[in-house]
């Protein structure tokens, strides 16, 4: 069902890139990179699950076919009834519950036609059980993960990472959502059980025979896979029945490159009370929350004093300036040239639309209060880190069609020397869009401005000075710059600041006040012109450790890299 082309595709990612990469010692790579297939003796788990990813046939819709889907199945071997959680009807895999500090093991067996591997991503686990492309198994493989988790109470999920296969693979289902939990969750009187409702939210188009369709012209996979049909927890015009108290929403984006600005119709502000893999300080009010892809948000909803049967709608509202300015003229001017380059979405990035409904069902007197302190929380200082001055360089940039890193794509068995970082370090790292590399990739959007006279005589994209904040951007190089939701593995870091002396103040204006930059992060929206410091520590691990582009397009297009921690 998918591409059957993939040994050219693993032919690719082992070509030669270039002489300023070094490659690392062969020892590390034989030994690294075999399949673990064997439990450790001595690694004494105190749960043991059984993980298959296979085909399958679900009802996303209530009537009319079933979709066929790519599904993870689990079962127990052994630990808690309630490790795992069944969404019924969904190809969505089952919630995974976990507890800090328990042992786990995953026998992952791949009983599709085609190579895969999960990734737990947001936990902190060795490279062995982190889902590395390079541990890839074949249909009839198994494949032993092993980890303690070391995480805090949080939101994390798991999905497949098989290199150029991820994006196609998550949208054919393979995702599920990881709920952690700890002693210091457990002393807050937060909504637990029923009143505990996962969101995860993602995009997809159909068939008029209700299958699923994965795009796949060249300029949709430049800019993302983007759906007309919005799907929470895999159903689509997703409704909840709720009680008059308190909820806690577990937000995932588990879009292929769908960005959300989460609001709530009637203009109550948003509670947030966890970002991407644990609770916050304290819990931070927000007109509305920016949620990219791979990016979690906990949300506190209080339907206390809402009337009975009284609904409320969440929505994703209108924003601007996620997508190359050029891409956005060029989206705007809805004549027919465009419409037969197929980049034209009925669904733009950016529109708005709803998301899930909530109604109230019942009035009930129970509901908690919110707690004004969530758990103890450390700011990072930049004192912690031991490269002020020499921050690690992650520049985002299109080149050649190719959205890069560095000015590279992914290559399993390679490091470049700002990749090697030390064990136990604290880093300073820097992502921005990089200027230098964005020539290659602007022939071809050059060659469509020209033969665009429509939008060139309308003056939007023609008139350079009327681009806000292109000031400085090294010419036509802004024009491609889109905004980049940027997932460090590993553990998670700290955001210090956005430098937005170069965006473009009237669209960024229509995302800003969305970000949450307090607690932990392994995923950070990078909007054009936009620079994001953050800190990071490389602690307990040594080994390969991925960074990409959460756009799961660009990620399959090589816009991943990797740290080698030694
Ligand atoms: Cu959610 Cu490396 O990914
Ligand atoms: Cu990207």
């Amino acid at each position: 069902m998918t591409t059957n082309n993939y040994p050219r595709r693993r032919f690719l990612q082992h070509s030669v890139l270039g002489t300023v990469l070094a490659a690392f010692p062969e020892f590390l790579l034989a030994n690294d990179s075999k399949i673990k297939s064997r439990a450790t003796l001595g690694f004494n788990a105190d749960v043991e699950v059984d993980f298959t990813a296979q085909s399958a046939f679900v009802p996303v819709f209530s009537g009319g076919t079933q979709t066929q889907v790519q599904k993870f199945y689990a079962s127990i071997r052994k630990g808690p009834e309630n490790t795992l959680q069944t969404l019924p009807d969904n190809y969505l895999g089952p919630i995974l519950h976990l507890q800090k500090g328990q042992k786990v093991r995953v026998y992952f067996t791949n009983k599709l036609s085609e190579p895969t591997i999960i990734h737990w991503h947001g936990l902190h686990v060795p490279q062995f059980s982190d889902g590395h492309p390079m541990y890839t198994i074949n249909q009839g493989e198994q494949y032993i993960y092993e980890f303690e988790v070391l995480n805090r109470a949080g939101t994390s999920f798991y999905h497949s990472h098989a290199h150029e296969l991820t994006a196609e693979q998550v949208y054919r289902g393979l995702a599920g959502l990881i709920v952690v939990s700890d002693t210091d969750e457990k002393k807050l009187e937060l909504p637990r059980g029923e009143y505990d409702l996962p969101l995860v939210i993602q995009d997809r188009n159909f068939t008029a025979n209700n299958q699923l369709q994965y795009l796949q012209s060249m300029p949709q996979r430049m800019m993302g896979f983007l759906g007309d049909h919005i799907l929470v927890n895999g159903k689509p015009n997703a409704e909840f029945k709720v009680k008059s108290r308190a909820y806690r929403f577990r937000a995932v984006n588990g879009s292929n490159s769908r960005i959300y600005k989460l609001g709530w119709e009637d203009g109550t502000p948003l509670l947030a009370i966890g970002t991407d893999a644990g609770l916050l300080a304290s819990p931070e009010q927000k007109p509305y929350i920016m949620l990219a892809p791979g990016e979690r948000v906990d949300l506190w909803l209080d339907f206390s004093h809402r009337e009975l049967g009284s609904k409320l709608v969440m929505y994703s509202l209108a924003f601007s300036g996620v997508m190359p300015t050029m891409y956005e003229h060029m989206f705007n001017h809805r004549n027919d040239e465009n419409r037969g380059m197929h980049m034209q979405h009925s669904l733009a990035q950016g529109s708005q639309f709803p998301i899930a409904t909530f109604t109230i069902i019942e009035k009930v007197g129970d509901s908690p209060a919110l707690p004004e302190k969530l758990v103890p929380f450390q700011r990072l200082s930049i004192g912690a880190v031991d490269n002020v001055d020499t921050p690690i360089p992650i520049a985002l940039s299109m080149q050649h069609m190719t959205p890069t890193l560095n000015g590279k794509t992914f290559s399993m068995d390679r490091v470049l020397d700002v990749e090697r970082v030390a064990l136990g370090s604290y880093k300073k790292i820097s992502i921005f869009h990089d200027q230098q590399h964005v020539h290659g990739g602007m022939g071809m959007m050059r060659r469509r401005q020209s033969t665009d006279d429509n939008v060139q005589n309308r003056g939007g994209m023609g008139g350079m000075g009327g681009m806000g904040g292109m000031g400085g951007m090294g010419g036509m190089g802004g024009m491609m710059e889109m905004a980049h939701p940027i997932h460090l593995h590993g553990q998670q870091f700290q955001i210090i600041k956005r430098h937005t002396s170069d965006v473009n103040e009237s669209a960024y204006n229509s995302v800003k006040y969305g970000f949450i930059e307090n607690g932990w992060k392994d995923t950070v929206l990078v909007m054009p012109g936009e620079k994001v410091d953050i800190i990071k520590p490389f602690q307990d691990f040594k080994g390969l450790f991925l960074y990409h582009c959460h756009n799961l397009e660009h990620e399959d297009l090589g816009m991943m890299r990797q740290f080698l921690i030694s």
